[in-house]
């Protein structure tokens, strides 16, 4: 039986108090914008990231992919980290569906763009190139240990953009862990992208759904973008009440899981065949190298124990987050130490 599940922050389950607003929610057709809770939610996510307007999307994915379809024409060229989300895990769906190219950018190892990494990427005008039309970020960056990045460079790399004219559009899936993190107000990270999407499903608990937000026009498009897709939702405000609630009790909170993971990171840190450093954890994602091949099969054990955790082949990945108690760290922190010695 699986006692402790760390696989992801997605894995969590809505707060008494989310069910309850969900219960009560008041709705409308939102195709048709009456929903009064989506309405209310999506104004909410927009202040709350200093944007005009707001658009609540069934997932990151969908609120990345509507971003670059409402940012770009067919052929266009979209600059991406090469570590990032949706370089990798968005199944290539700007390209298959936007017909938008995706032009991968080395990221250093905190998740950063080099300014003149980004300048140097911008094609020429040239009809043998695609236009360069948009930079993406990502914040916190999964793929470096959910490390954030700070409103400085935020603003270099998009200022490196901007001055090549191209939009910036944020993949803030986690972006209030990083606002947590570096103990500033989400918008100050936020202010110098065109568009930024945030995850309601991951730290912040919900069962369902993200949020575009950019400027009105930008998301009067994004809408479109969004009804093509078969995403007009109709009384969705049943699933945005739990996002009302997610912004206002669920942010700080997010403190806890940072703690959590240093704490996790620090003890790993001592066990024979793991490497991580555990001042590199910032956020809730600890990524951790093992021998090589031995990856799956520390999962598949841990599994035994009763702790998911996610195993590639020589790195596995431990994300902490809301419903984990710390005698259920604890457990999974012996489970590993374990497992660490019996294979090694
Ligand atoms: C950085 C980042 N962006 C986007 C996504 C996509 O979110 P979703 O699973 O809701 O499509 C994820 C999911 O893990 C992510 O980590």
């Amino acid at each position: 039986m699986i006692r402790v599940d760390l696989r992801s922050d997605t894995v969590t389950h809505p707060s008494p108090e989310m069910r309850r607003a969900m219960y009560e929610a008041e709705l409308g057709d939102d195709v048709y914008g009456d929903d009064p809770t989506v309405n209310e939610l999506q104004q909410k996510a927009a202040d709350t990231l200093g944007k005009e307007a707001g658009l609540f999307v069934t997932s990151g994915t969908q609120g990345n992919l509507v971003a670059v379809l409402a940012h770009c024409q067919r052929g266009d060229e979209v600059l991406v980290g090469d570590q990032c989300h949706i370089m990798n895990n968005e199944a290539g769906g700007t390209m298959v569906l936007g017909s938008v190219i995706l032009y991968p950018i080395k990221t250093d190892a905190f998740g950063f763009l080099e300014p003149d990494l980004i300048q140097e990427a911008v094609k020429p005008r040239d009809y043998h190139k695609p236009p360069t039309r948009l930079l993406t970020i990502e914040n916190t960056h999964n793929a470096s240990s959910g490390r954030a990045l700070n409103a400085g460079q935020m603003k270099a790399m998009a200022d490196a953009a901007h001055e090549k004219d191209l939009q910036v559009h944020l993949d803030g899936a986690r972006i209030f862990n990083a606002a947590v993190a570096l103990g500033v107000p989400a918008s100050d990270l936020t202010e110098q992208m065109d568009s930024a999407t945030f995850c309601l499903s991951k730290g912040l608990s919900c069962p369902i759904g993200s949020v575009l937000v950019g400027s009105k026009d930008f998301i009067d498009e994004a809408d479109r973008w969004r009804k093509m897709l078969g995403a007009g939702m109709r009384q969705v405000g049943i699933v945005a009440a739990a996002g009302i609630v997610a912004l206002d009790s669920m942010i700080d909170r997010m403190q806890e899981d940072h703690d959590s993971a240093r704490h996790i990171a620090s003890r790993m840190a001592e066990m024979k065949g793991i490497s991580v450093d555990p001042e590199h954890i910032q956020t809730n994602i600890i990524r951790f190298d093992v021998p090589a091949h031995t990856g799956n099969e520390i999962a598949a054990r841990m599994k035994e124990e009763g702790v998911h955790i996610n195993g590639g082949d020589s790195d596995l990945r431990i994300v902490t987050h809301y419903g984990v108690s710390s005698e259920d760290y604890e457990f999974a922190i012996s489970a590993l130490d374990r497992v660490m010695k019996e294979i090694s």
